[in-house]
């Protein structure tokens, strides 16, 4: 893929009773994850999907499968959704004991490992994994729910970890989730997030190619002042 970001629609905001084919209406070149959002009615107040959904998608459609834990019992749940197929698996900063063991948890089952921040975490805990990381998630909204509105304040958080991946010359992917569409993802590309899940803002629209396209071309046409937003 040539451009250097890449939105990754959340299946969350799709129709349940027919998954794989709301997967397939986002099946254009420029589409290469879809995003996963398992909730345990626990850590956060809803209960979405479980491991059997991964293993569906990674069966039936072509795309890799980024896998959202928001769940209280992770370090239990990563082997299941490593042997589901998943590609990444982002745990929850808050929703672990021991984060360090996680991640190695994930990164040893030859899979890409991600951390996610919940609005009014603090980044400092990063620090001591920031070489270990594959992806930091930034969450942008409360998680729980699609169709919440970008929090304005997570513009500084991205800014911020950005900047500590330059100080530290770390290589994780920065990925924002929630309320990103054509409005909200460039002042987050601007910042640094290079990963966009985006839910209501694609399945929300019966012509999803189009909803893909119109948050490819709202970063695109900024990104053209040409200037350089270095990460
Ligand atoms: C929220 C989930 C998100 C959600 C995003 O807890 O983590 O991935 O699907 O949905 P939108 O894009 O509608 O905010
Ligand atoms: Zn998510």
């Amino acid at each position: 893929m040539s451009s250097d970001f890449q939105i990754l629609p959340s299946i969350l905001a799709a129709d349940p009773g027919k998954i794989i084919e709301e997967a397939q209406t986002v099946d254009i070149p420029e589409i290469e994850y879809l995003h996963i959002d398992v909730m345990d009615g626990h850590y956060v107040p809803n209960l979405t999907m479980g491991p059997h959904i991964v293993t569906s998608l990674k069966k039936h459609t072509r795309f890799k499968l980024d896998v959202h834990l928001m769940i209280s019992n992770a370090s239990e749940m990563i082997p299941v959704f490593a042997e589901a197929g998943a590609d990444i698996i982002t745990i929850h900063q808050e929703a672990v004991k021991h984060l360090h063991r996680e991640i190695y948890q994930i990164k040893n089952r030859g899979i890409k490992a991600g951390v996610s921040l919940n609005p009014a975490t603090a980044v400092d805990t990063l620090r001591w994994v920031i070489s270990d990381v594959d992806l930091i998630l930034v969450m942008s909204v409360n998680p729980g729910f699609g169709g919440q509105k970008y929090i304005p304040a997570m513009s500084e958080k991205l800014a911020t970890i950005a900047k500590m991946k330059r100080e530290y010359e770390a290589n994780f992917i920065l990925e924002v989730d929630g309320g990103i569409d054509k409005h909200t993802a460039f002042t987050a590309y601007r910042n640094g997030a290079r990963f966009f899940v985006a839910g209501s803002a694609i399945f929300s629209h019966q012509d999803r190619k189009r909803a893909i396209h119109d948050i490819i071309r709202s970063i695109e046409k900024q990104k053209s002042d040409g200037k350089t937003y270095r990460v």
